[in-house]
């Protein structure tokens, strides 16, 4: 066995849409209000894309960053790995649609279905595609138009939705000790449920009874994928953490999931990581899926928190249930 890292991340871009949607604009059509939004979630705005602003073409700017700060071009891809919960279509992948928009014809491309940890399953599905010899570049997408699966007339979760793309060039590890120091992936499909599209798919395709029941829409037990969240999310740090032979004290910063501050501040807690060492931005952007760490790690590379030799500890949770934690030396 390969000594790990067998792969870094070579850069990282993102694109989100524009459009802004602050919780007083959802205040008009909903019975909820700032205080409580802010309060119970932490949100304050988040980006909403046009009909024409579709995942793929997100993508591509969020893409075409990551590339550029590569110093590669799209010939250079031998694979993308696109994890999203909002394809633009269901066939075929929206990953082969980003691949045409880039002209990056020597790639394989595909979607992976994890909802929120999208972007750390297919961090681990590049870093073994690497280390098996498969694939040398490959591009990595975390990318949601979750506007067009919220129910913006549930204000349970009209909230707490964004659009947006983060991409990652995956490359060889170029330096000893460089790279994805470890990572962790688990899922409990018993727990569907409490999180769900129950309609639209091939089990109940999209029909006038679907549409009516607004069963296309995303429906979400909310308490108890809460409770859920917190417990998963303390537990994949604490496995991403043990992987890597590091303790919590030596990451310089911990990048959650920006799904609630409360669960931030108890994932923080847990890992015994001050709050000035975590990465949050969902107050500017909500909840955006697989592209969330991603935004909040191009983030924290532009403010100068994270840099090179940093030691940054990535965990999320989401619909599935799925959740996953990576350590990365920068
Ligand atoms: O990314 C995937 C993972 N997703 C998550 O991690 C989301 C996890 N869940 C959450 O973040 C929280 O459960 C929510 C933010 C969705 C809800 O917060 P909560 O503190 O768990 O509230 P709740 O669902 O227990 O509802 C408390 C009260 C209820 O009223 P009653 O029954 O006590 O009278 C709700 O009807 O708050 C009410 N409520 C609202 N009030 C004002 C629910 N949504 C709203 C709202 N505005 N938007």
């Amino acid at each position: 066995m390969i000594a790990r890292p067998f792969a870094e991340l070579a850069s990282v871009g993102t694109a989100v849409p524009p459009g802004v949607l602050t919780n007083h604009d959802l205040m008009r059509t909903l019975d909820t209000s700032d205080e409580w939004i802010v309060e119970r979630t932490g949100i304050r705005e988040r980006r909403i894309a046009t009909p024409d602003q579709s995942v793929a073409m997100l993508s591509r700017e969020a893409s075409a960053v990551a590339l550029e700060r590569a110093g590669l071009t799209p010939a250079d891809l031998d694979a993308i790995v696109l994890a999203t919960a909002s394809p633009d279509r269901l066939l075929p992948s929206t990953a082969c649609d980003l691949q045409a928009l880039l002209g990056a014809h020597n790639a394989a491309a595909f979607d992976l279905g994890a909802a929120c940890p999208g972007y750390l399953f297919a961090l681990t599905v590049a870093e073994g595609l690497i280390a098996s010899g498969q694939s040398r570049t490959v591009l990595v997408v975390g990318a949601e138009k979750l506007s067009t699966i919220t129910d913006f007339a549930d204000r349970s979760t009209a909230i707490l939705f964004g659009d947006g793309a983060g991409a990652s060039v995956v490359r060889p590890s170029s330096q000893p000790g460089r790279g994805l120091l470890s990572t962790y992936i688990g899922s409990d499909g018993r727990l569907a449920p409490l999180l769900y599209r129950p309609g639209g798919g091939s089990s109940d395709p999209i029909s006038e009874k679907v549409v009516c029941e607004r069963s296309h829409y995303m429906k979400m037990a909310g308490r108890e994928v809460f409770k859920a969240a917190v417990r998963a999310m303390a537990e994949a740090c604490d496995e991403a953490l043990t992987r890597a032979g590091v303790t919590a004290d030596q990451i310089d910063l911990l990048v959650p999931h920006q799904a609630n501050l409360r669960i931030i501040d108890a994932t923080a807690k847990h890992a015994g990581i001050p709050m000035s060492k975590v990465m949050v931005n969902l107050d500017r952007y909500g909840n955006t899926s697989s592209a969330s760490i991603p935004l909040a790690l191009d983030q924290a590379v532009a403010e100068g928190r994270v840099g090179p030799g940093s030691l940054v500890l990535l965990v999320a949770f989401g619909a599935g249930f799925t959740w996953g934690s990576a350590v990365v030396r920068w």
